[in-house]
């Protein structure tokens, strides 16, 4: 026999009522709040803000590039699917900038168009400065496929979603990749980049592919676009909030600041310089070192100058040379560490001297480098990685 007890059915009643009226609080509440019912800042133009996406604004140099537009008073879009960057940089940058309106960041993997599309749809952007991308030479040598869909299919999908949606300033990151080994030293624009007779590695043919894409498109756009050939990137924010911090898998591709640090922090037991006959002063390699904060510099010049219907190209270097040597002299210096070196046959690939000639950038985007002293911009670098023993990982 069924029994209802009266006090239980009175407590479902009860409960019923009070849902009831929480839902009806919130919505109250809701509705009196200043932004119900109207869109996200980040969906709407608004006169006197350039809203940019910085995709991959989780990495290296993507977050110090968001950091700096923000200090400008840029509304800033990170899009990054963090395979290679780090949300602890995004939380950096979120604390810094709390206020609405200011950055959202979205996860999202470039490669998924209609992730992309979606993004395009939801969000009113003026520009896109185009970070994402693998970016080891060695690693496109064993992998160049996952270099090729990564750089170039990916910027063809970025570049689609802009036609679409009618975002008409492109800043692209490109490299000194793209030139191979030229004959002939400083780089400059002029000199010819990748063909049969220059050797060229896949990270530096996906790149060149990319820019190709692009200027193709720009022949019959009104797309504003800058191409910035950027040389090798040191150093970090001088106000110690952000650092480079790759993942310890890709270690073994790793550029030479992270393997000097890595050395320094007894993380490897010393740095190994491949190759000493190379026809240079010294014999080891010469590259030109640009720091992070003089090449963000140059990103924001570029979005300030992008034309419509106009292409600007643009090495990014400090037009200055400095052996492998000097380098790691510049590193025991700047850690005070006595790091041990290991002299080694040269690794393939490695060109002998690779740097710029900035004569362009200065005279077009009244741009130079400013932090050219080596040993500072690494002592810069190694504040935040003695701070920040596990990357992003322990902030
Ligand atoms: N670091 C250098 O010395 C140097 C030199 C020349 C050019 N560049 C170029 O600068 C750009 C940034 O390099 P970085 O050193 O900051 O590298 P990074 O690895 O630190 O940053 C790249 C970011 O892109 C993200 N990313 C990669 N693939 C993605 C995808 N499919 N979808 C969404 N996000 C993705 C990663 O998660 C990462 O956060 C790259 O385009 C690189 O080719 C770097």
């Amino acid at each position: 026999m069924e029994y209802h007890d009266p006090k239980r059915k009175s407590n479902f009643v009860g409960k019923i009522l009070m849902a009831a009226a929480l839902t009806a609080v919130c919505i109250i509440m809701l509705k009196q709040s200043p932004t119900f019912g109207t869109p996200s800042q980040f969906s709407r133009h608004e006169e006197g803000v350039t809203h940019v996406l910085v995709t991959g604004g989780a990495g290296y140099i993507g977050s110090h590039a968001a950091l700096r537009l923000l200090k400008e008073s840029y509304r800033v879009t990170i899009v990054d699917n963090l395979s290679r960057g780090n949300i602890g940089a995004v939380k950096v940058l979120q604390e810094l900038f709390p206020e609405p309106g200011r950055l959202q960041f979205i996860y999202a993997d470039l490669g998924d168009a209609k992730a992309v599309n979606k993004i395009f749809s939801e969000n009113a952007f003026d520009a896109v400065i185009h970070f994402a991308a693998v970016a080891y030479v060695g690693e496109s040598t064993l992998d160049p496929l996952k270099y090729y869909h990564n750089i170039t299919s990916n910027t063809l999908v970025v570049l689609e979603a802009m036609a679409a949606h009618g975002v008409n300033t492109l800043i692209y990151s490109s490299t000194c990749a793209t030139y191979g080994e030229p004959e002939k030293m400083p780089i400059t624009e002029e000199t010819p980049q990748a063909s049969k007779l220059v050797p060229i590695n896949p990270y530096g043919k996906a790149k060149k592919m990319a820019e190709d894409i692009i200027l193709d498109f720009s022949k019959n756009s009104d797309m504003a676009v800058m191409i910035l050939r950027y040389f090798n990137v040191i150093g970090s924010d001088p106000e110690g909030r952000l650092g480079e911090a790759p993942r310890p898998e890709l270690r073994e591709h790793g550029r030479i600041s992270g393997a000097c640090f890595d050395a320094a922090r007894g993380i490897m037991p010393g740095l190994k310089v491949k190759g000493t006959d190379y026809n240079t002063h010294d014999g080891t390699c010469i590259r030109d070192y640009i720091d992070v904060t003089d090449l963000v510099d140059a990103h924001v010049k570029a979005l300030q100058k992008a034309q419509p219907s106009k292409v600007g190209i643009y090495n990014v270097g400090t037009g200055k040379g400095r052996s492998v040597k000097e380098f790691v002299e510049a590193c025991k210096k700047a850690t005070g560490v006595d790091i041990k070196v290991d002299y080694l046959p040269r690794r393939p690939g490695d060109y002998a001297e690779v740097f710029s000639d900035p004569t362009k950038i200065r005279r077009e985007l009244n741009w130079t480098a400013q932090h050219t002293d080596l040993e500072e911009s690494l002592k810069t670098a190694w504040r935040w990685q003695k701070a920040h023993r596990d990357g992003y990982g322990a902030s």
